[in-house]
């Protein structure tokens, strides 16, 4: 082989930071003139906005060069998280691993549960009692000292990207705990900071929010307000009394934030979930939600996520009525978050559950494929939450379905009050005067695991493993990114320790919030156990999702009719592939009036051969029916 010949003058390379501070320019004139826009439209002040623009850069250029890459990648490659194979994990790092260096440790099993974007919840500096599970954050840019340091949530975001796992964190952007820097000062009378939050010195102008604002916590955290004695004032708390709410209409608190958020984005992460952000903006004759001011912030923070940090996508939770969800979307030109969480999906699934009546659910879907094939949804059965059954009201009242007995019918059900209810759990924040409330539980006790696991009853858990598995499979199925909640790939049961606990007792979200049954890990490879059947039923469909191209989260995605209503039909479809998704959601078998002329189908779970015509499904079974290669002609 001839030598090559050496290369004498070297190839002249422009400077790496020129070339990278084009990059950033590049990026900052796509979006200035819209920001400025935008900024100048909510605070009007050219100062406050240079000063924005200048700490911009600044956090550009502290970017690692590891992340730049990424970004640039990303970049090119902009639906990088909607691919087949995402799959998500929340879990709280206390509960799953001890610490953050706890986690790493624990990527392995992360890995074998087939997830490669993991939310780690609440990790930042919070006062124990006065925490709303992390949610009430004093310092920013501090991690909990029993969770570990910056550095190590650093090293284990460094370690993520190696494996390909990305990471998600909360961003908890409509308020602070009392404990933050700016709440103490604010309580010591500084001004300054006072106009950082709402503070009232005598009750009218909350009496006049208390009129059209309806409560989060009613029963845990009644009003929107807080009285401080030692201040003789009210501040705005509309969560927990120690969470008061950020005054977005001061442009030092916007600028402050956005600092905050890109200073997270610099240690690592790669989506941040922005929380209760729906909530941002307060004006007095209003409910304080959803209003027009909210989408310009998101707006702004995702413009300024694609100027210093483009590798980063927003997660908005948006935890509001069917209608309002969607516009945090933004607009296909205008886009604000990423992604959203489907949370009316969630809710319907679960009544479609306790109805055995897909009706409603089929509505959903339908609402679901009409929407632009950008918009990406985070599905979920469930998360840390509570479920409040935020459904379609005025639909369901067509078929008999009235929204005050309704909903006491599902929280009757879910608590197994009702007769045929197999599921255990809890109510939550019961408003004694509307009747109104919430429900909490593990999937798995919705599913009916803790009950026959209780009975020892074999018939009883084989239907609620079956359950489960169903719910899981099409939850895999919809259009967007699944997200498994810890501990239900193990089929975790309700946790009733937190009632010992003084900090936690009132609040029975805890109850699905427990420590993660590592012992129970041990049982997966363990087909007779209850963790073997359904771990190892829940990783095969992870690994067929992950393999088929046409779980692409741009996949055509549209209903099925099945001509029976317990049964939905779904279908995705991309290029020449087609899937088919029966889902039975009631214990009797039943038949999928289906008849599609297209060619043969293959069950991908079995392999087995099949005409995707009157199909039969199990109680609670299901079918992933794929179209054989070749067979796409009329037949
Ligand atoms: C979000 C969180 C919830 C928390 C609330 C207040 O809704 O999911 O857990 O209580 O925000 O921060």
């Amino acid at each position: 082989m001839m030598k090559k010949k050496k290369v004498l003058v070297k190839p002249v390379k422009e400077p790496a930071t020129d070339r990278t501070e084009s990059v950033y320019q590049e990026r900052l004139q796509r979006h200035i003139d819209e920001l400025k826009w935008l900024y100048m439209e909510l605070y009007d002040n050219q100062e406050f906005f240079d000063s924005l623009l200048e700490n911009l850069k600044l956090f550009y250029e502290q970017r690692k060069p590891d992340l730049k890459r990424q970004d640039q990648k990303r970049e090119q490659n902009p639906g990088w998280y909607r691919r087949n194979g995402m799959l998500g994990m929340m879990l709280y790092v206390d509960q799953f691993a001890s610490d953050l260096n706890g986690v790493r440790k624990k990527l392995d099993y992360i890995k074998r549960c087939n997830v490669n974007y993991v939310h780690l919840m609440p990790l930042l500096d919070t006062v124990e009692g006065r925490s709303d599970g992390g949610y009430a954050v004093a310092d920013f840019r501090k991690v909990q000292d029993k969770l570990g340091t910056m550095e190590d949530l650093e090293k284990l975001a460094d370690e993520c990207r190696r494996e390909g796992i990305s990471l998600c964190l909360d961003f908890v952007m409509n308020h602070t705990s009392e404990d933050h820097e700016w709440a103490k000062r604010a309580r010591a009378g500084e001004k300054e900071y006072q106009d950082r939050y709402f503070f009232f010195d005598n009750y009218s102008m909350p009496a006049m929010y208390e009129k059209t604002v309806p409560q989060v916590f009613p029963t845990t955290a009644p009003g929107n307000f807080t009285w401080l004695p030692e201040r003789q004032e009210f501040v705005m708390t509309t969560f927990y009394p120690y969470q008061w709410d950020l005054n977005y209409r001061n442009p030092v608190v916007f600028n402050e934030m956005v600092y905050n958020f890109l200073y997270l984005a610099n240690r690592g992460i790669d989506v941040l979930r922005i929380d209760a952000v729906p909530y941002i903006w307060k004006q007095i004759g209003t409910n304080c939600r959803n209003l027009p001011q909210v989408h310009t912030i998101v707006r702004m923070m995702r413009m300024i996520g694609e100027i210093v940090c483009p590798g980063i996508v927003l997660l908005g939770e948006v935890v509001m009525e069917p209608d309002k969800v969607a516009p945090y979307f933004g607009t296909v030109e205008k886009p604000e978050c990423h992604m959203l969480y489907n949370v009316t999906t969630m809710a319907t699934t679960w009544h479609t559950v306790a109805t055995r009546d897909v009706r409603l659910l089929k509505r959903q879907m339908e609402i679901i494929s009409s929407l632009p094939s950008d918009y990406t949804f985070l599905n979920y059965l469930r998360c840390h939450d509570d479920i409040g059954w935020g459904l379609d009201y005025p639909l369901l009242e067509n078929w008999g379905m009235l929204q005050v007995p309704h909903k006491k019918y599902l929280n009757d059900y879910f608590t197994g009050r009702l007769e045929g209810s197999v599921s255990r759990g809890e109510l939550y924040n019961e408003d004694f005067v509307t009747g109104d409330a919430r429900f909490c539980a593990t999937t798995a006790s919705m599913c009916g695991v803790e009950k026959a696991g209780f009975e020892q009853s074999e018939a009883a858990m084989g239907a609620a493993i079956q359950t489960d598995v169903m719910l899981h499979a099409y939850m895999l199925f919809l259009s967007g990114i699944p997200m498994l909640y810890s501990g239900d790939e193990i089929g975790q049961v309700n946790d009733y320790t937190y009632k010992d606990d003084p900090n936690k007792a009132a609040d029975s979200r805890y109850i699905h919030r427990g420590k993660f049954m590592w012992e129970l890990v041990e049982n997966i490879d363990k087909p007779e156990t209850v963790q073997g059947r359904l771990f190892a039923r829940l990783a095969r469909l992870e690994e067929i999702r992950a393999k088929e191209k046409v779980f692409d989260a741009s996949a055509g995605f549209w209903i099925l009719e099945t001509w029976d209503d317990a049964v939905l039909g779904l279908v995705r479809e991309s290029n020449d592939e087609k899937l088919i998704g029966l889902f039975n959601f009631s214990e009797e078998p039943r038949l999928a009036w289906i008849d599609e002329k297209d060619g043969l189908y293959e069950d991908l779970l079995t392999g087995n051969e099949w005409a995707a015509s009157a199909v039969r499904v199990d109680g609670h079974g299901f079918y992933w029916l794929k179209r054989k290669k070749g067979e796409t002609a009329e037949k």
